[in-house]
């Protein structure tokens, strides 16, 4: 298996989420060993909720250094925060209400100012952020991505190359379920991460995993995440992960 490259199964989709939630406990452990912060960007969709709220409560919440803490996002619906298809939204419901992250750490992508400008201006807080090397691109010490059954991840959606190929770190699309205009982080920030999560449950993912986790080539946006420094961890339930050969698979 590629050294970079781990794939866990949980046995059910509240397994999924406790080492979910395990993975953000250490994963904000060791950046704020090394360089005093922990910098974490998550999506949204119905897979990471579960985990989102465990980390509201022990023995999560008081194992993160919130203070040290900066929460920015994957990818948002340019909706408004109280919409249920928010992405901060549900955040500030699961978790962001409950946890002593400073406001000033909390990152939301919503915006109500026109799709670029919005990316824009997140480019601007990304820069203000995160840890930029000069000229270079930012560095997340943890990203949390989703799957579609259409294989795209982020708000990278199939046949829609805008967030692919750019060289910006955030961009406007418009697309995904519900189809309206989003901001994505970009493949260039996305594999620029120390750590990358895909977190995948149920049965009706198991055949775009077979596919993205197979040996033969894909144009499936999630197939172009590979973190070129950091570790790509594939953390799927049973259900998921059930098209996979055995031997692939790590048992946690
Ligand atoms: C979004 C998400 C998206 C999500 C996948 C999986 O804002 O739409 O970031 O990429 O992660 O669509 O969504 P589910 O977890 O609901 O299957």
């Amino acid at each position: 298996m590629d050294q970079k490259r781990k794939i866990i199964v949980a046995d059910d989709s509240d397994q999924l989420a406790v080492i979910g939630a395990e993975l953000f406990c250490e994963t904000a452990r060791k950046a704020i060993s090394t360089t005093g912060r922990f910098r974490a960007a998550i999506s949204g969709g119905s897979t990471p909720r579960a985990m989102n709220r465990l980390l509201s409560r022990d023995p999560y919440v008081s194992r993160i250094a919130w203070r040290k803490t900066h929460l920015l996002w994957v990818d948002e619906r340019l909706v408004p925060a109280d919409d249920p298809a928010s992405n901060f939204g549900a955040a500030r419901q699961d978790f962001l209400e409950a946890v002593p992250l400073p406001p000033e750490n909390i990152h939301p992508m919503t915006s109500d100012k026109s799709p670029p400008e919005a990316a824009a201006d997140y480019q601007k807080d990304l820069e203000n952020t995160l840890r930029i090397v000069k000229g270079n691109l930012p560095v997340f010490d943890l990203i949390f991505l989703g799957i579609g059954q259409d294989g795209h991840t982020a708000s990278i959606f199939p046949g829609d190359q805008t967030a692919l190929e750019t060289d910006l770190w955030v961009v406007a699309v418009k697309g995904g379920n519900p189809n309206v205009h989003r901001l994505t982080l970009t493949r260039p920030v996305l594999n620029n991460a120390g750590t990358a999560i895909f977190l995948v449950s149920g049965k009706n993912k198991a055949g775009v995993v077979k596919t993205l986790l197979a040996p033969q080539p894909t144009h499936l946006p999630a197939r172009k995440i590979k973190p070129v420094h950091g570790e790509l961890t594939w953390l799927l339930d049973r259900d998921a992960a059930a098209l996979l050969p055995p031997e692939l698979i790590l048992k946690y």
